[in-house]
Formats: C-alpha cells, sequence, structure tokens
C-alpha cells in the first residue's frame, strides 16, 4: 500500500519567529519531510523572518541544525537536504518597526500563493497583520496562519480576530490546532462517517459516557511564563481537548467540506451545558525525588494556576442528552497517552446470569503513542467450566494494519501546512468556534477564581488528583487506565 503524495503549486511561506521553539521543534522538520515526499513543486519557497541579524548562509546552517536535532532519520538523506536548504531564505526584521519588509516584499511573488505563518506570541499578531498590508502582501493569494493561545478569554479573543479581519478575510485565515491535524484524529471521522456500524449507536441510548484524556508526562518546564497564565484549561481543554469532544458529538456534515464541519463542530460547543462547580477538580503537581514541583518549576509559592484539570460536561441535545463527556489532562501524570473511550451501555439482559459479570464494549481511540483504534468485544472464556465470559479487543493498532505505511503517517503539522497551501481550512478552527470556546470556558474560570481555590496537589507519575476519580465514581464509573 503506497500513499499517493499530491505536489502543491508553487508557493511562498515566510515563518514569522523562523529562529523560534516551534520553527524549530515542528515547523521546518515538518517542511524537510514534505519536501522529501516529493510534495513541494520546483519553486517553493520557505522564508524564516526574525529579529535575529543572519544572512540565507547562517539561516540555512541554522535550519540544517533544527533538522538533525528534530528529525535524525530524515536528516541523513544529504541529498535531499541540500536541495531543501536551497530553496530557504531568511530576512532579518522587526515586526514593531519597518526594518526588513522592503526586502520581504521583494522576495515575494505577487502572483502565487503566499503563507504567512505566524509563529510568534499573539501580541504580535496585529502588527504582523498590519505591515502585510501596508507594504502590499495581503492580497488574495495571501494566507496567514495563527497558533495558539488565540486569546486567553472571550473578550481578548474577539479583538484578535477583529485585528485580523481588518486586512485578511476569514476565508485568509488559518488558525491552527495541531491537534485536529493528528492521524487518529481524522482516523475519527472516517470510522464515524465511513461505516455504517457505528453511526446507529452513536448516541445517549447506546453510548453510557466518553472519556477523552489527554495525559502528558512532561511539566511546565522551559514555558513556564506562558504556562503559569495559562494553567491546564486554557492550554489545553478550551482547544484540543474541545475540538476532540466536537469531532466524537458532532452530527454528520453533509460533506467533508471546511465549513459544513465547522458548522456541526460549532453547534456542539453551543449545546454544552454550564459546568457546574463540583464537575471540575482542578490539580497541581507536587515534587518528585529529583524533579521540582509546580510551584517551584514557576519560582511562585502562591500560583493558583492549575497544571491539571479534570471536567464532567454535558451536551444538551438530542443525540447526547443523558450521556456524560468526562474530559482530562495534565502534565507529569503517569504515562503520556492521549485517547477517546466510547462506552457503550450493558446489555438490557444477560442471559448468562450475575456470574458472567458485567461486559460493556468500549471503543478506544488512541491519539498517541501507539495511534489506533481498538474495539473491545465480549466473548467466552475458551476451555470447559460453563459460560464464563471475557473481553478482548479487536485491535487495529495502525502500526499492524497498515505496516511500513504507517511509519510514514505524516506529523499534525506537516499535514496542517500543507493544507494552508492547499487553501483547505477544513482542520483549522474558524472564528466562531474559538469565540464559542472561550464563551464556554470563561465562567468556568471565572467560578473558580471568584471562589479563590487552589488546586489539589497530586504526585508525579499519578493519574492526577484522587478527587477526579471520585468525579467518576461518585455517578458508578471509572477512568481507564492511563497506560503507557
Ligand atoms: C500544546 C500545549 O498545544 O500541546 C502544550 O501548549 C502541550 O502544553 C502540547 O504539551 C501537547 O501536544 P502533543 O501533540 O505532544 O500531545
Amino acid at each position: 500500500m503506497v500513499s499517493r503524495v499530491i505536489p502543491v503549486d508553487p508557493f511562498d511561506l515566510v515563518v514569522f519567529g523562523g529562529t523560534g521553539d516551534l520553527a524549530r521543534r515542528k515547523i521546518l522538520p515538518a517542511l524537510f519531510r514534505r519536501f522529501c515526499a516529493g510534495q513541494m513543486e520546483q519553486g517553493a519557497r520557505i522564508v524564516g523572518a526574525a529579529r535575529t541579524e543572519m544572512d540565507d548562509a547562517a539561516y540555512r546552517f541554522f535550519v540544517r541544525e533544527a533538522i538533525g536535532e528534530f528529525d535524525a532519520a530524515h536528516a541523513r538523506d544529504q541529498e535531499n537536504l541540500a536541495a531543501f536548504l536551497n530553496i530557504v531564505h531568511y530576512v532579518t526584521l522587526d515586526a514593531r518597526g519597518n526594518t526588513g519588509w522592503k526586502a520581504l516584499a521583494g522576495l515575494i511573488s505577487p502572483n502565487r500563493v503566499k503563507a504567512f505563518y505566524f509563529s510568534v506570541g499573539p501580541s504580535l499578531f496585529g502588527d504582523l497583520a498590519e505591515r502585510l498590508y501596508e507594504f502590499g502582501m495581503a492580497d488574495g493569494q495571501a494566507r496567514i496562519v495563527v497558533e495558539k493561545p488565540f486569546g486567553r478569554d472571550l473578550s481578548s479573543a474577539k479583538a484578535l480576530n477583529a485585528t485580523l479581519s481588518k486586512h485578511f478575510d476569514e476565508s485568509q485565515i488559518y488558525r491552527i490546532d495541531h491537534y485536529l491535524g493528528k492521524e487518529t484524529v481524522q482516523n475519527l471521522m472516517a470510522v464515524r462517517f465511513g461505516n455504517m456500524l457505528f453511526e446507529p449507536l452513536w448516541n445517549s441510548q447506546y453510548v453510557d459516557h466518553i472519556q477523552i484524556t489527554v495525559a502528558e508526562t512532561v511539566g511546565v518546564a522551559g514555558r513556564e511564563e506562558y504556562y503559569d497564565r495559562s494553567g491546564a484549561m486554557r492550554d489545553m481543554l478550551q482547544n484540543h481537548l474541545m475540538q476532540l469532544l466536537c469531532l466524537i458529538a458532532m452530527e454528520p456534515p453533509a460533506k467533508f467540506e471546511p465549513d459544513a464541519v465547522r458548522d456541526e463542530k460549532l453547534k456542539v460547543i453551543r449545546a454544552l451545558d454550564p459546568v457546574e462547580g463540583h464537575d471540575i477538580v482542578r490539580g497541581q503537581y507536587g515534587a518528585d525525588e529529583d524533579k521540582p514541583s509546580y510551584l517551584e518549576h514557576v519560582g511562585d509559592p502562591y500560583s493558583t494556576t492549575e497544571s491539571f484539570v479534570a471536567i464532567k460536561a454535558r451536551i444538551s441535545n438530542w443525540r447526547w442528552a443523558g450521556t456524560p463527556f468526562y474530559l482530562r489532562t495534565g502534565k507529569r501524570l503517569k504515562a503520556r497517552t492521549s485517547e477517546i473511550a466510547v462506552v457503550f451501555k450493558d446489555a438490557p439482559h444477560s442471559i448468562f446470569g450475575a456470574e458472567a459479570g458485567r461486559h460493556r464494549n468500549i471503543l478506544t481511540i488512541v491519539l498517541q503513542p501507539n495511534e489506533g483504534i481498538e474495539l473491545g468485544v465480549t466473548i467466552k472464556e475458551p476451555g470447559p467450566g460453563g459460560m464464563r465470559l471475557i473481553d478482548v479487543p479487536l485491535d487495529m493498532s495502525f502500526a499492524e494494519a497498515l505496516g511500513p505505511d504507517a511509519e510514514h503517517v505524516p506529523d499534525a503539522y506537516e499535514r496542517l501546512i500543507m493544507d494552508v497551501i492547499r487553501g483547505n481550512q477544513t482542520l483549522f478552527m474558524r472564528c466562531d468556534e474559538v469565540e464559542a470556546a472561550w464563551a464556554w470556558t470563561d465562567p468556568v474560570i471565572a467560578s473558580w477564581e471568584k471562589r479563590g481555590d487552589r488546586p489539589l496537589v497530586y504526585d508525579s507519575g499519578s493519574s492526577g488528583p484522587v478527587e477526579a476519580l471520585a468525579l467518576m465514581h461518585r455517578d458508578g464509573r471509572r477512568w481507564r487506565e492511563i497506560r503507557k
């Protein structure tokens, strides 16, 4: 099975913040992999732009180092690497002043797709948009790509949307949520809408509850300042987990097209009930033997920012009324794993008697680390001795099912950047979606701020505060184990 690569038309891609962390770790290696895959036609150009003074040669060296560090396997392909570096350029530029803008405008071709990746803090978004306009680069072929955080509440998100929309149409604004670019996340839509098997059961009549877990082992080192102003709710739940929730819960769109998909996601967000105080648990990781606690990390013993949050959400619509959605995410947990579990209801009557035990079908969609989909089914335990039932997984690990092809599953940034060039906004957030998401999370955050709640301390390497377990226990349910 060989995946098809369709080359995109020649383009100019400018990475503002071209010397920053995201560019080094994700954007540049992703571009190189797409180059190696043969997706860039002759004439494609990548321009790094930042304040640091350097020329093309120095930037090429920087790019080579970044690729070597973050994608050693591809970096070994010296021939492709040399060819790739040839299409890389650099402009020293000041977002708030005039330095470098004429040079950038001179480098960009007027008659083709040009994408401007704002890989900088949101405080510079407005300046960059303004300068692009002033220097004649905000034409109909221009696209801007903006990274999160997209605001820190509804009013700042609205202000940001208003700033960007001064010079760019909504169809030119690509708000990245890299979770939407993950292979399994898209597979979730394929599984739901490409099979007859699941959709008839995909509602509160058959689904007991849904769990979404995004667990990380890392702490906040290196991003203390940003993180302490955000916390797990703003950093992860308001965007990544919310997007997963939307894709799981949305009605089938008529077509897999940007507005059709985004309209359905928006309806889900708007149907979310307000969250009650007792349906939220916030936590902060404590110290480990050799690793500092959250408070030590951020250097503020009084910080009330959460590094863990668990929430019970309810969607008030015909499909989901009565089926709770439990969401949790946190840093410094037991393992790095992201999964969605759709837990079906018990069979209405057990013909095998109480001794057969309680069995449930669970559809688990694993986003990482071992991407795949698993369906738990109940079967008879082999052997004599009566009808004893066991649950076994019908496992579709992509690595096994797809063989060598699975190794080449593009990472989220590869797919998303190419979608920008192709002009496909399906996997990007529309302004009303972002605003609706803040409109739901704002009162939740305001309520704990008003009460002055302190997050509960949890052990590093655990599953989060025990109170998060209780959030489900009191409903007679339990979280799935955070598996390695
Ligand atoms: C980012 C968050 O958006 O996603 C980080 O800001 C988080 O705090 C990261 O670590 C997780 O992404 P992934 O792809 O590693 O699950």
